[in-house]
């Protein structure tokens, strides 16, 4: 029997009350599908911060390094700087491991209500890739005269033409597995930021001249945010950049509903390294220690990081229990209009896997 070593981190907030509720049902496919979890639990994030100075252990990448595969809940806390908690777990790990692909799949289930009126499940149905480890998340920058009247920040993005190109490809190659509408559409704002903009919009010809059966779209992000809401069906794999993703991809999980359907995996398409697994959402402080924060984002998330491991059968599995559950429409949290609790969700969605 296969065994995979995962790496947990539940974190901050709601991350401790979904993780639990994602591990429950890793368990219950893998008895499925004869194959066992190790789930190596690391108590890192605000707590460890609180008792030790530090969000992680010096050594942490190297704990994780070994692992199959991480799967994280949330980090974040109200009374820590979010740049202090965030800089000191989740962006070290994904640009430790070369996590390049942050896919983040935006999907209207039945059952499910969208903000925007004359959706139908299933009619909203795309993937938002988003450029994981620089862009404007590159950390390049400093201060000068800190807390000076003349105070300077510096805030530098940086854009290589080797990070561009291997997103633009695999977002393509993602548009040709999905064999859906076959189209990809890339974020630009290169009328106001034509350096590291314009290397991205010439990569992405580039790297469509070599997909003649994908179609292709490029949006400024401005239009791209009304377009969402305006034509969100359109839409099969949307590329863009670190800090555009990371908005689009909360307008995106707005249509779909809730945060709370919201899954995503960062991945070393290479598998030089582990992958991540995290749900879109953050640690909701306004809902967390309440039992009520929807557990389904991380379950998708789950069954992402199975699809990952090799196990598409268990994954499939793990998304149409999720399904079902919402299609039923009785037990939901209250994101989406119900009374239940987090784990009567989970409860829901085990009971579809039984
Ligand atoms: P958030 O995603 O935590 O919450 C936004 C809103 O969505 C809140 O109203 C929250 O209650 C709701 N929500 C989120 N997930 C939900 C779920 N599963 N079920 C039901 N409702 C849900 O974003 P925020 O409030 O902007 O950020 C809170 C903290 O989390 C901050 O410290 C932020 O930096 C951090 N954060 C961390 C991550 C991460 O670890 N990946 C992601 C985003 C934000
Ligand atoms: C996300 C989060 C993080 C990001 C924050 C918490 C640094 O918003 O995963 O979407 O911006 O990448
Ligand atoms: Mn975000």
């Amino acid at each position: 029997m296969k065994t995979f070593t995962i790496a947990v981190i539940a974190g901050d907030g709601v991350g401790a009350e979904v993780i639990p509720q994602g591990k429950r049902v890793l368990e219950a496919i893998a008895k499925k599908h004869d194959v066992s979890f190790a789930f190596q639990d690391f108590d890192w994030g605000a707590g460890h911060f609180a008792r030790w100075g530090r969000m992680m252990p010096a050594g942490a990448i190297d704990l994780l390094q070994p692992c199959d595969a991480i799967y994280l809940g949330a980090v974040g806390h109200p009374q820590i700087p979010d740049h202090t908690t965030l800089n000191g777990l989740l962006l070290p790990i994904r640009r430790s491991f070369d996590q390049y692909a942050n896919v983040r799949p935006a999907y209207l289930y039945h059952g499910v209500e969208s903000p925007l009126a004359g959706h139908k499940g299933g009619g909203i149905d795309f993937v938002v890739v988003r450029e994981n480890t620089e862009g404007e998340y590159a950390q390049v920058g400093g201060f000068l005269y800190q807390h000076q009247p003349e105070e300077v920040a510096i805030q530098t993005a940086v854009f290589t033409r080797r990070g561009v190109e291997r997103i633009m490809r695999f977002a393509f190659e993602l548009a040709v597995k999905r064999n859906k509408k076959k189209r990809v559409t890339s974020i630009t704002k290169s009328n106001a930021q034509g350096y590291g903009m314009g290397l991205w919009d010439r990569t992405f010809q580039e790297v469509a001249a070599r997909y003649p059966d994908i179609e292709t779209e490029s949006l400024l992000v401005d239009a791209a945010a009304m377009y969402f809401i305006r034509r969100p069906e359109s839409f099969d794999v949307v590329v863009a950049s670190n800090l555009f993703g990371d908005i689009l991809s909360d307008l995106a999980a707005g249509i779909i509903g809730s945060m709370g359907l919201a899954a995503s995996a960062n991945l070393d398409p290479e598998r030089r390294y582990p992958s991540m697994f995290e749900p879109v959402h953050g640690s909701a402080p306004d809902i967390a220690g309440k039992g009520i924060v929807n557990p389904l984002a991380a379950i998708l998330t789950a069954a992402m990081m199975l699809e990952h491991l090799e196990l598409p059968a268990a994954a499939s599995e793990v998304e149409a229990a999720v399904a079902a559950v919402l299609a039923h429409g009785k037990v939901r949290t209250p994101d989406l209009g119900g009374t239940s609790s987090t784990v009567a969700v989970a409860d829901a969605v085990l009971e579809k896997l039984a």
